[in-house]
């Protein structure tokens, strides 16, 4: 009887300690974008939001796009509304590893695997010159040094999509209110960029 209660107590207490551990590991990569130079921490973007993504891309010309990228693309929401607005392919760039396997374990079971990819990088590291739709869900500290970044590497006729946040610079179309907000800059608009006074 009294090794059967101290055999439950210590299964207990590696529970705890497994599902402790367990937890810690799986909470370490939505912390740890709080510690890099540019903070940027998950927040998905609302439904407005994404409608205002593909109403603004839509409204600004009937070019069909080819392969849209999300730059930090947590859950995977805009390559998954991409696709289902009709963009041929989508691919999302993110470093969080949970929010890399979730995204691509829902491709799998939706089966969209082959035109929606996953890639677990860095954004500041990773070439966009093969992408003619560019979105971001960012920060405002980070809208400076991605412009310039851009402004190297967008290919022409590409447009940037920035929700929430906006460069400093003029913008070529905008749809949205506050929080919801998005901003559309050509190619053209993010190399002859002219730096505005905040
Ligand atoms: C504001 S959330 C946007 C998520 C998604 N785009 C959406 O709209 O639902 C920003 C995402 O960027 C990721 N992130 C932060 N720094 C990153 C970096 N250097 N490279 C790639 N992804 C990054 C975060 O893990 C987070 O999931």
């Amino acid at each position: 009887m009294q090794e059967e209660k101290d055999s439950k107590t210590f299964g207990r207490i590696l529970l705890g300690i497994f599902g402790g551990v367990g937890l810690t590991v799986l909470c370490i990569p939505f912390v740890t974008p709080a510690l890099r130079r540019h903070a940027l921490p998950y927040v998905p973007a609302t439904r407005e939001q994404l409608d205002n993504i593909f109403n603004l891309l839509k409204q600004y010309s009937t070019k069909q796009r080819r392969h849209l990228v999300d730059l930090g693309s947590g859950d995977g929401r805009i390559v998954f509304e991409a696709v289902q607005q009709g963009l041929p392919r989508a691919t999302g760039i993110e470093l969080n590893r949970v929010l890399v396997y979730y995204a691509r374990l829902k491709a799998l079971t939706s089966g969209q695997r082959k035109i929606c990819q996953f890639k677990r990088a860095n954004l500041w590291k990773y070439d966009l010159s093969k992408y003619d739709t560019i979105v971001l869900f960012g920060v405002d500290t980070m809208m400076e040094p991605l412009l310039k970044k851009l402004s190297k590497e967008i290919a022409d006729e590409s447009v940037v999509i920035t929700c929430r946040y906006q460069f400093p610079i003029n913008c070529d179309r905008t749809i949205g209110e506050g929080i919801d907000a998005v901003w559309l800059y050509n190619s053209q608009t993010i190399r002859n960029q002219k730096i505005l006074e905040k």
